[in-house]
């Protein structure tokens, strides 16, 4: 390991991983990262559970010799379960598949069902479990989110007898420290601790909590989250969601690297959805793919009218509270357009049922998930809005950047990592970025949006400024390479 170009060997163990199993950006960001250290010539071992989805996409699946049936008792919960291997489509990376129909047959990838502490509890064992029958000694065991966040805990304890794990490191990366993997005290047993109970957060489990991302924060060898502004941000109270004065103890672990974009995937140059390509040097086709997304979303189809999009989980961090209070009142004042592809909270679907009622022809919402779409969005709208509350990394604004789609964004975290303020006066930056978290502050970006967009030449300067930026993993991921060799260099 300490051996600058020699390959690492990296396990890497995901709720999500695209295409397999995606409900946002984790996916695409397992899934990338995890190719370019293979492709960069790591050994790279990925396993994700065999959710009930994944038999649809028709892949080409086998049982793993040796690990094909395994049995695990976690305080009393008598599970059997197995690995099977298939591939990434269209590369050689390999993935493993957790199979445990007990856990993962069912429609959902997360649920609220009784058991989902189990659920994530056998991922975090049998990706230690797999490496055991592997006989797979990895210098990295990388977890995201809380899913896995008990796997360094399991490293320091269940598993520290195995020599194989000698020169083990783990790594944390938090993609969104709103969700924490909390549960009840009642669940310490099927955790499987086997005596090691004691390293939980004690304040907690005397409240009768236990939460599994506190615990990965508490036991990773490094912490990393999704981008710089990100990684200062959760260190204060406003953002840090509870655990702000643990990672300030663990501040000199914890690195943000911003998220990196999938090009093969997100490109309009290249991209096979789109209902046309356009780059740089010929944006004919941008127009024709906003002709296209007015007319299937329902919109009028006027190729003038500024055409703004959203494609989001449609969750409070995402902003939509802004955008109740802002966008109807915008669309009675000024013409534009806006569509909507997103699924959530039921209070903001309801909202936007009703902005497209309300302004028939004008905003488009579809209610769902829908990647096609998605890439639609993207190519076919003038501008994309992001107002978050907090984005960690947020993906869709870079995305937007390479499809010339300019992005209103909130200035937090990975948004105000990726998008640089434009200067009209110099015809330079990206994007437009608001600070206050109110009604005021997108009331002025969006305002800002449309002026901007009535100076066709200024406009399209701006675009081009944006389709300029690279966010490719080739450039962030080598961040995580030169983390996992200096973790190598440490005791
Ligand atoms: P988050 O992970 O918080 O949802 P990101 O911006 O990192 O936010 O990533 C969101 C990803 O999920 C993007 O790839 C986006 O296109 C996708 N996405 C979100 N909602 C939908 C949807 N309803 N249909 C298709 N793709 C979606
Ligand atoms: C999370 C964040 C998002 C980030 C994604 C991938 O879900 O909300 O900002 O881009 O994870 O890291």
């Amino acid at each position: 390991m300490n051996t600058p170009d020699k390959p690492l060997r990296i396990c890497l163990a995901s709720p999500e991983f695209a295409p397999l199993a995606k409900t946002g950006g984790l996916a695409d960001v397992s899934a990338a990262l995890s190719l370019y250290l293979h492709r960069a010539g790591h050994d790279v071992r990925v396993l994700i559970p065999r959710y009930s989805r994944i038999e649809a996409l028709g892949l080409d699946i086998e049982p793993v010799e040796g690990i094909a049936s395994m049995h695990i008792n976690l305080g009393g919960a008598d599970l059997n379960f197995g690995i099977d291997r298939t591939t990434l489509p269209d590369t050689d990376l390999p993935v493993y598949l957790l199979r445990c129909p007990a856990l993962y047959g069912r429609d959902a990838i997360y649920t609220n069902d009784p058991d989902e502490h189990l659920r994530f509890v056998l991922l975090s064992r049998a990706v230690l479990e797999m490496c055991q029958r592997l006989e797979f000694a990895p210098d990295i065991v990388s977890c995201h989110d809380w899913q896995t966040a008990l796997v360094p805990l399991y490293l320091k304890t269940v598993y520290a007898w195995d020599e194989l794990f000698r020169a083990t490191k783990s790594t944390l990366t938090i993609h969104n420290i709103g969700y924490q993997g909390m549960f009840g005290a009642w669940t310490l047993d099927q955790l499987g601790l086997a005596g090691a109970e004691y390293h939980l957060h004690q304040d907690d489990l005397k409240e009768g909590v236990i939460n599994f991302l506190k615990t990965g924060i508490l036991y990773a060898d490094l912490i990393t989250t999704v981008s710089p502004t990100y990684a200062r941000e959760i260190l204060g109270e406003d953002y840090g969601m509870g655990l702000n004065n643990l990672l300030r103890d663990r501040a000199d672990s914890l690195v943000g690297i911003l998220n990196g974009v999938d090009y093969a995937e997100w490109n309009p140059a290249v991209d096979s959805l789109i209902p046309a390509n356009y780059s740089p040097q010929d944006m004919s086709g941008k127009v024709v793919c906003k002709e296209r997304l007015m007319l299937e979303t329902g919109l009028d189809v006027q190729a003038d009218r500024p055409l703004v999009g959203i494609v989001s989980r449609l969750v409070g961090q995402k902003g939509f509270d802004l955008v109740e209070n802002v966008v109807p009142a915008l669309l009675e004042q000024r013409d534009f357009a806006v569509t909507v592809l997103g699924s959530g909270e039921s209070r903001y679907e309801d909202f936007f049922n009703w902005l497209k009622t309300r302004f028939a022809g004008r905003a488009g919402f579809y209610q769902g998930f829908s990647n096609e779409l998605a890439h639609w969005i993207e190519a076919g709208a003038d501008m994309f809005l992001m107002p978050s509350l907090y984005e960690p990394s947020g993906l869709n604004q870079m995305y937007s950047l390479k499809y010339g789609t300019v992005p209103i964004v909130r200035e937090t975290g990975g948004l105000a990592d990726s998008v640089e303020q434009i200067n009209p006066d110099a015809a330079s930056g990206t994007g437009i970025l608001f600070r206050d978290y109110n009604p005021q502050g997108l009331n002025w970006a969006l305002n800002r949006g449309l002026d901007l967009y009535a100076d066709p030449a200024l406009w399209t300067q701006l675009v081009a400024n944006g389709m300029q930026m690279d966010f490719s993993w080739e450039r962030q991921g080598t961040r995580y390479v030169e983390l996992f060799r200096q973790l190598g260099q440490t005791s």
